[in-house]
């Protein structure tokens, strides 16, 4: 893929095994504190974001998120066949706890649970309607490869919907790593009470994170149509983006 110029010199495409394996200790460390740190460092705007990413399922439809972390999203999929994908055991038991009771409490069947990375999705070809990944896109240790099983268990027509930081450009990528090494630090250490809370490592993933731009180029060199990709209002803090299996290769 393109230059670095964006990340400051790291490399936006992936992350090596060993940092992952330390990112996915950390971010198994934020488990009991998730949802509050981000409902505080997004002032509130978590909720609305997975609402928005939410809307696009149509009833019915057979649904996956990649990196479902503790259930955060899943838990709210209403009348949709749900699985659930997340390489971290503790986050898929997690998980699987609290999307379960919500389900059951609607009548529902329980969701589907699958430890496994993006990069290996043990799934036949053709199998969903739509893939979410909330918050995860950024994690992926090969992000093409990602997208490119993605794009091999999507259906013809069917669609990735991402949810993921915002980085329109250097500056504003600029304005976001200042954000994630104060105001999110600050938060953290609030409401864990500690010094060395995880979000201190967590904030890497932002500063290595690409533009909007390199991961749309991306994705239609995976072969999606109508990629598009925006930063979401007010904050501009995060970015969705849309992209189709087309319906013939
Ligand atoms: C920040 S959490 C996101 C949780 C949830 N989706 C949400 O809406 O808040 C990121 C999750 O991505 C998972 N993850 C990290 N690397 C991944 C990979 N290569 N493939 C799939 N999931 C991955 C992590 O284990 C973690 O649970």
């Amino acid at each position: 893929m393109g230059d670095r110029a964006a990340t400051g010199g790291f490399d936006p495409s992936g992350i090596d095994i060993d940092a992952w394996e330390k990112l996915e200790q950390q971010l198994e460390e934020t488990i009991p504190n998730y949802d509050r740190v981000n409902r505080l460092m997004t002032f509130g705007q978590d909720k609305r974001w997975r609402r928005n990413v939410r809307n696009h399922a149509a009833d019915g439809m057979k649904v996956l998120e990649v990196g479902c972390g503790p259930g955060s999203f899943a838990e709210d999929l209403i009348g949709l066949d749900v699985t659930c994908l997340d390489p971290s055991s503790e986050m898929l038991k997690v998980a699987k706890k609290r999307v379960d009771a919500a389900r059951s409490s609607r009548g529902e069947q329980p969701a589907h649970y699958l430890e496994a990375i993006a990069e290996s999705i043990p799934c036949e070809d053709d199998t969903f309607d739509m893939v979410f990944c909330l918050f995860s896109f950024r994690d992926f240790q090969d992000k093409k490869k990602g997208l490119s099983e993605i794009y091999r268990v999507l259906k013809p027509g069917g669609r990735l919907i991402i949810c993921d930081a915002g980085k329109a450009n250097w500056l504003h990528g600029l304005g976001g790593r200042i954000w994630m090494a104060t105001v999110v630090q600050w938060i953290a250490r609030f409401v864990t009470k500690e010094k060395n809370h995880p979000w201190k490592g967590l904030a890497n993933t932002y500063t290595q994170y690409g533009t909007n731009g390199y991961y749309r180029a991306m994705m239609c060199e995976v072969g999606f149509h109508d990629v598009q990709g925006r930063l979401l209002w007010p904050f501009l803090m995060s970015s969705r983006f849309r992209a189709t299996k087309p319906k013939q290769e």
